[in-house]
Order: C-alpha cells, then sequence, then structure tokens
C-alpha cells in the first residue's frame, strides 16, 4: 500500500488526506512548523504557491526519490486577475526544477476541497486531473484517488500543468466572483 505524506494542515490538506484514508491509505500529516522525517512515499504540497521554495529548501534531499505533488493554483492574489508564473511555464514546472532529484506530478488544484470532500461535482463523481512525465507516478496516485471513492484521470505529461493551472485560475476568479459556489466547479464526463 502506498504510503504519503501530506505537508499543511489546511482545507485541502484535510479533503485530500480524508479522501487516501478513505481508500484505506496511511496518511502523515505535517504542519508549518515542523520539519520531521518524511514517511510517505508520495509527498503532497498542500501549501500556497509561494511555500513551494521554503518547502523544497526545508525537506530537500528528502524529497529526493519521493513523487512529490504539486497542487498549487499560482494567482496573483491582489488583482485575481493573473497567473504569477511565467507565460507557458507552470508552478509544477518550477517545482521540478528546484527538486531535480524528484517525481514532481501536478493534480488536485481543478478540484475545489469540497467537492474532495463530497466527491461529487453537479452529481457527477469529482475527477482529479494528474499531470506528470512519469506513468507509473500517475498511475499510483490515480489509484490511490479511486481508492478513496473519487474518479481520476491521467491528464498528460508534466507540460500540461500549464492547461490545469489555467483552468484552476478561472475556476477560481469564477467562486471569488460568486458566479459559481465553492462546492461547483469544472467537471468531466467520459
Ligand atoms: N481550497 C481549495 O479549494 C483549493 C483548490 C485547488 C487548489 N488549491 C490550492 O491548494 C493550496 C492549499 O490551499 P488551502 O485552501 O488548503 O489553503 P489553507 O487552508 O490556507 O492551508 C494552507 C496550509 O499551508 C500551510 N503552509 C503555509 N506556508 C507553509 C510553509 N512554508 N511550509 C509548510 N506549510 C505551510 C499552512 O500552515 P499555517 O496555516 O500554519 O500557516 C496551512 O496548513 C493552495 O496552493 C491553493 O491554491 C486550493
Amino acid at each position: 500500500m502506498t504510503t504519503f505524506s501530506i505537508i499543511g494542515t489546511g482545507n485541502m490538506a484535510q479533503a485530500i488526506g480524508g479522501v487516501l484514508a478513505r481508500g484505506g491509505a496511511a496518511v502523515q500529516t505535517v504542519a508549518h512548523a515542523e520539519t520531521p522525517t518524511l514517511t510517505g512515499d508520495v509527498v503532497i504540497l498542500a501549501v500556497p504557491y509561494p511555500a513551494l521554495a521554503d518547502i523544497a529548501t526545508r525537506f530537500g534531499a528528502q524529497l529526493d526519490g519521493k513523487i512529490v505533488v504539486d497542487l498549487t493554483n499560482p494567482l496573483d492574489f491582489s488583482t485575481f486577475d493573473a497567473l504569477v508564473v511565467p507565460a507557458g511555464s507552470s508552478a509544477a514546472a518550477e517545482l521540478a526544477a528546484l527538486l531535480p532529484g524528484a517525481t514532481v506530478l501536478k493534480a488536485f488544484n481543478t478540484t475545489f476541497a469540497a467537492t474532495l470532500a463530497s466527491g461529487t461535482v453537479g452529481g457527477s463523481p469529482t475527477t482529479v486531473l494528474v499531470a506528470g512525465d512519469d506513468a507509473a507516478a500517475k498511475a499510483t496516485l490515480v489509484a490511490a484517488v479511486e481508492a478513496g471513492g473519487l474518479a481520476a484521470l491521467d491528464a498528460g505529461s508534466l507540460a500540461r500543468a500549464h492547461e490545469l493551472e489555467a483552468i484552476g485560475f478561472l475556476q477560481l476568479t469564477l467562486a471569488v466572483s460568486e458566479k459559481i459556489s465553492w462546492t461547483a466547479g469544472f467537471n468531466l464526463s467520459r
């Protein structure tokens, strides 16, 4: 059984931890002030985008050889009108450059915490989109999410993180402007 560490204790950490626990996975939760030995094969960074560089510095070599999941939506929260990563790039690509010894995946950024917790969006199963360059790593995360009762789909290479972050950005602007609720969002039918 795959083991997980989740860095962060906020909305996404709790929702994802709940999904993984429902699937029977062992989950270590790491609070902001802590830098413990990470026990998970998969480390989920459930933190704001600006925290990624700090975590890469603090945990450093501990993340070598692990699957590291980025779920950030790197918005300019002062304007809600732009992403702060360079055009064509992504937070996940930046994280992969900071952690050359890790296998970085992008996942969970297109699904609001409430839809991870409830398992539904508009009456359909919540689908977690997973991008990355390592097929086995993506299959590991997809299996754990599916075991927790949600749908999950391999969305392509880590380059697709750019598109996933665009979807996350748009979805956030719709919720912030109260055109959709935080229990709603984009979903995928197959
Ligand atoms: N909420 C959503 O529906 C949603 C959906 C898609 C993607 N996301 C993304 O998910 C991420 C987390 O969102 P959230 O809603 O869960 O936020 P949140 O409730 O504010 O939780 C953020 C967590 O990160 C911790 N943290 C902050 N800086 C840290 C650092 N340098 N090292 C370790 N831990 C640190 C915080 O600890 P303290 O509180 O102790 O500072 C807190 O536990 C964000 O990047 C967001 O864009 C959120």
